[in-house]
C-alpha cells in the first residue's frame, strides 16, 4: 500500500529506481510537500492526495466520469499534437492522481481544467483514482506531437546526464513514487511545462528538477524535449501505428 507519509519517510519497496536515488527523490518531495496550499474548508491537499493514492480505482466508474475530460483531451486521452493539450493516456495512475488534487488546490495552475475537477462537479478521492485509472489504462498515440529533429543528439545526452536519473533510462518514470512518464509525451507541451517549471509558474514541480533545467539554456530545453517526445512507449502502452 502506498502512503504520503511513507513518501516522506521512507523509501517504497519494489522501486526500480537505485535506493540512494530514490531516497533522495523522497527527501525532495518531503520539502515540495510540506508547504501546498490548504483549503478553507473540507480535506487539505495532503488529505485529498494520501486518501486518493490508498483506494482501488473503480475504471467503470472512471470511464463515465471521463466524459468530463473528452472536450479537451479526446476520447482517446491523447490530447492534442499542437501541446495546447497534453496526452494523459497511459501515464502513471498516481502521477494522474497527483496532478489533479495539485490542480484542483491550484498548487498547479490551470485555469481552463479547473472547473472540470471541483470537487462540488468531479466528486472526492474515490472520483479522482476512478478516473486515474481509467485514463492509465488507455494506449498511447503512436504518433505525439514532435521538435524540429535539428540536435537530437545533444537531447539524447542532456537526457542522459540530467534526466535519466529520475525519469529512468526509458523515460518511463516511476509510478510508485509520482515520478511522471515522459516518453512519447507532445514536444510543445513539455517544452512549455520545463519552462514554466524554470521560471516558477509551474509550483508543484521538484525542486531537484527545476535545479537541474535552471542551468539549462533555451536550446538545451528545446534538444531534450524534441529527444524524448521521439521515444516510443513500451510497445503495449502504444496503440497500433498508423
Ligand atoms: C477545458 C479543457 C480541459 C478539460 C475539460 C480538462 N483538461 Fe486536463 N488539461 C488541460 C490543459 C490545457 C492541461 C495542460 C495545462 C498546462 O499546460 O500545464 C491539462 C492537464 C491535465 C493533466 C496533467 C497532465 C500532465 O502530464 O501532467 C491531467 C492529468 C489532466 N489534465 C486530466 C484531466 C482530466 C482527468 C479531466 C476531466 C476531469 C480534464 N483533464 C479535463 C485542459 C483540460
Ligand atoms: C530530481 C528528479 C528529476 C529530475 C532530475 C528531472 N525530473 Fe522531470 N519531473 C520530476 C518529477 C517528480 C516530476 C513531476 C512533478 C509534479 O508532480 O508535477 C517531473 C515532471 C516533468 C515533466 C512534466 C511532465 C508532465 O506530464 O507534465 C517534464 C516534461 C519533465 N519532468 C522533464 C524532465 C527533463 C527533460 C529532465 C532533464 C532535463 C527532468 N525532467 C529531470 C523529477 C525529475
Amino acid at each position: 500500500m502506498l502512503r504520503l507519509s511513507s513518501l516522506r519517510l521512507c523509501a517504497v519497496p519494489g522501486s526500480r529506481l537505485a535506493a540512494p536515488v530514490r531516497l533522495a527523490a523522497l527527501a525532495l518531495w518531503a520539502v515540495a510537500l510540506a508547504a501546498p496550499a490548504g483549503a478553507l474548508e473540507g480535506p487539505t491537499l495532503n488529505q485529498e492526495l494520501d486518501q486518493a493514492l490508498n483506494l482501488t480505482p473503480n475504471l467503470e466508474n472512471g470511464r463515465a466520469l471521463y466524459q468530463n475530460c473528452v472536450g479537451c483531451h479526446g476520447e482517446s486521452g491523447w490530447g492534442s499534437t499542437d501541446g495546447v493539450y497534453p496526452q494523459i493516456a497511459g501515464q502513471h495512475r498516481n502521477v494522474i492522481v497527483k496532478q489533479l488534487v495539485d490542480i484542483r488546490f491550484k498548487l498547479r495552475d490551470n485555469p481552463v481544467m479547473l472547473p472540470f475537477v471541483e470537487r462540488d462537479v468531479l466528486g472526492g478521492p474515490q472520483a479522482l483514482v476512478d478516473i486515474a485509472g481509467y485514463v492509465s489504462s488507455l494506449p498511447m498515440n503512436p504518433n505525439p506531437g514532435v521538435g524540429p529533429g535539428t540536435d537530437l543528439a545533444r537531447g539524447e545526452e542532456l537526457f542522459d546526464r540530467k534526466c535519466a536519473v529520475c525519469h529512468l533510462n526509458d523515460g518511463e518514470g516511476e509510478d510508485e513514487i509520482l515520478f511522471p512518464k515522459i516518453t512519447g509525451q507532445h514536444y510543445v507541451y513539455m517544452l512549455r511545462e520545463l519552462n514554466w517549471m524554470k521560471e516558477g509558474k509551474r509550483r508543484n514541480a521538484l525542486r531537484g528538477m527545476v535545479n537541474r533545467i535552471k542551468r539549462m539554456t533555451a536550446a538545451d530545453l528545446e534538444a531534450v524535449a524534441d529527444y524524448v517526445s521521439r521515444r516510443k512507449p513500451a510497445p503495449p502502452r502504444t496503440a497500433r501505428g498508423r
